[in-house]
């Protein structure tokens, strides 16, 4: 497997999820997407979704091991508030996009702060769902496939 695309809470709902702010296409279109994207590339592409910090964590740790030569994540509202999350990616130093469907800085001033951005090769930030393909199509390109 050579990339992995994480999403974190509540990305679950997308479609149904403030449409006006999410739009209106689901999570599992997009991680399809993904995957096709990946394979006319020749990439091997994984997903993962869950509410949960501590799983999220748990699947960073494993792609220490399992092959993972990027990450593609939506840390959803753990961008704003998870130190344990950054940690967990500076442990396993696999190069990561953060990307967000929103603009996450053009609304509430919480969500400006990222603990991951500094750590991150790049961030994608209100593109909508565009900006997990316009991601993936860096990571093509990165990987040489
Ligand atoms: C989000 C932006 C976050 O602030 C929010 O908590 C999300 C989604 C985005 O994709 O725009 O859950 O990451």
């Amino acid at each position: 497997m050579d990339v992995l695309v994480i999403n974190g809470p509540n990305l679950n709902t997308l479609g149904t999820r403030e449409p006006e702010i999410y739009g209106s296409t689901t999570l599992a279109d997009v991680e399809a997407g993904l995957v096709a994207q990946g394979a006319d590339a020749g990439l091997a592409v994984d997903t993962f979704q869950s509410n949960h910090e501590g799983a999220i964590i748990d699947r960073l740790h494993e792609a220490r091991t399992d092959g993972t030569r990027f990450i593609i994540i939506n840390p959803g509202a753990f961008t704003h508030t998870s130190v344990a999350i950054r940690d967990a990616f500076a442990a396993v130093a696999v190069p990561f996009c953060e990307v967000h469907i929103s603009n996450v800085h053009a609304r509430e001033e919480f969500r400006r702060h990222s603990f991951l951005a500094d750590l991150a090769v790049g961030v994608l930030a209100g593109f909508g769902v565009t900006g997990y393909r316009m991601a993936m199509d860096y990571v093509i390109e990165r990987l040489g496939a």
